[in-house]
């Protein structure tokens, strides 16, 4: 694309008020999902703006100093008392947490039982978490495309692929809400029961995100009234922060003791479930689990951040609106996200027609977009499996074009006009 030809309309810039104090020697992190990738040490003319990032306040800080001269580091009080508080922010009646969002998947696909060889089927554009906990279990993952308007894995192409095997084929899915849109789990639910299949909810992107049943009645994201399970993450660019951390909810009790149990060794002291008993002190291992605990100083600022989820979410919400109004005021090759009330906005995607060329302007800037996802095919350990690209057309098309832009509650207004204005910029320069 030529650059002068970037604007569909003319206009005037609004000036830039932005910080332009000159910032020496700072230390700019730029985060990619689950990891901080470049430290970068240069001048810099503002403050780095990254696409996500925590937000930590004195109660926060309070919370963790607390724990640390409590007597329990890990296994205290505060892992059920996070459980107990999130599982209600949910409306879900059990919650186990767990060392993070990957580690929820995994015992999720313990817990459902995966096998060598079952095949289990996901979205390209996720987080390979989501697909990996498939292959931890020696599964075998089954992308399926995804819905070119929400972006969504599309139920109607699900459909169509297990309409072409017999049954059993298959043995569940895992839709994901992707970037805080409430996938409809009750169009999955009803699919699934016609296969015979299970449903893995992956809600790291829309804690405090719902979509409306049939029934128009308000199903909040893991709530577990159509999948088995639910999974959440807890990374510092989602909406509630421990470091790393993660949570699984269910309505199920049995999966919930399963669960239990496989966090933790597969180690257990119920007196009901020994096969032997020597005395107190006596425990068996019944299972291989795991030792994927989250620890009660990561709980305790989990529960001081869940009580903040709300404010979070509705700052979000402001964001996204501001994104929207900027955006939408000019006639700019700019496509915003189509979104309905219930959406979370983990992440605010835009489609741009040149993202490359957008995304080094942003970054010239030091404002730090990022791209939400790479198609998980096309990976190399994916395409060492046999996927190609071509393989799934909607999604690679998706890929792009899209470009997450600086979304986070303590985004300031004035950073945000930063970001807003540098888009513009961008495209009448
Ligand atoms: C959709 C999705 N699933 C799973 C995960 C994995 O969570 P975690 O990073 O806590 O292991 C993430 C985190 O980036 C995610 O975005």
């Amino acid at each position: 694309m030529e650059s002068k030809d970037r604007s569909t309309s003319g206009f005037e810039l609004p000036t830039n008020n932005f910080i332009n104090t000159k910032i020496q020697l700072i230390p700019c992190i730029s985060i990619i999902d689950n990891q901080y990738s470049m430290i970068l040490e240069k001048t810099l003319d503002v403050k780095p703006i990254p696409y996500g990032r925590q937000n930590i306040t004195q109660e926060d800080i309070d919370a963790v100093v607390k724990s640390l001269q409590s007597d329990f580091l890990t296994q205290g009080p505060a892992i059920a008392k996070f459980e107990n508080a999130f599982a209600e922010y949910i409306g879900v009646k059990y919650a186990v947490a767990v060392s993070n969002g990957t580690a929820a998947l995994h015992l999720c696909t313990m817990a459902m039982n995966v096998q060598p060889g079952d095949k289990v089927i996901t979205t390209p554009i996720t987080f390979v978490a989501s697909a990996n906990c498939i292959r931890y279990c020696g599964g075998e993952v089954v992308f399926s495309d995804i819905d070119p308007n929400t972006f969504l894995l599309d139920v109607e192409i699900v459909r169509t692929l297990l309409e072409k095997h017999p049954k059993g084929t298959f043995k569940g899915i895992i839709p994901v809400d992707f970037a805080g849109a409430a996938i409809n789990l009750e169009t999955f639910k009803k699919l699934a029961d016609e296969h015979d299949l299970w449903l893995i909810e992956d809600a790291c992107h829309a804690p405090g995100g719902f979509f409306i049943d049939s029934k128009e009645k308000k199903q909040n994201c893991g709530n577990s009234a159509y999948a088995d399970l639910a999974i959440f993450s807890f990374h510092p660019v989602k909406h509630i922060a421990t470091g790393e951390g993660g949570m699984i909810t269910t309505n199920n009790k049995k999966l919930y003791d399963k669960l239990c149990l496989l966090r933790t060794h597969g180690i257990t002291r119920d007196i009901e479930l020994l096969q032997e008993n020597h005395g107190i002190w006596y425990h068996e291992m019944q299972e291989l689990g795991y030792n994927y605990r989250l620890s009660d100083i990561q709980a305790a600022l989990g529960s001081t951040q869940l009580k903040r989820a709300d404010e979070g979410l509705k700052r979000r919400k402001e964001i996204a609106h501001r994104y929207d109004e900027a955006f939408s005021s000019y006639k700019l090759n700019i496509k915003t996200p189509k979104y309905n009330e219930g959406h979370a906005f983990h992440l605010y995607i835009i489609q741009v027609e040149d993202r490359k060329d957008l995304y080094n302007h942003l970054r010239e800037n030091n404002i730090f977009a990022q791209v939400h996802y790479i198609p998980a095919h096309t990976m190399p350990y994916y395409k060492n499996l046999g996927y190609k690209k071509g393989d799934y057309p909607i999604a690679e098309k998706y890929y792009e074009h899209c470009l997450s832009l600086p979304m986070y509650p303590t985004l300031s207004n004035e950073e945000q006009d930063y970001v807003i204005e540098t888009i513009l910029n961008y495209f009448t320069k």
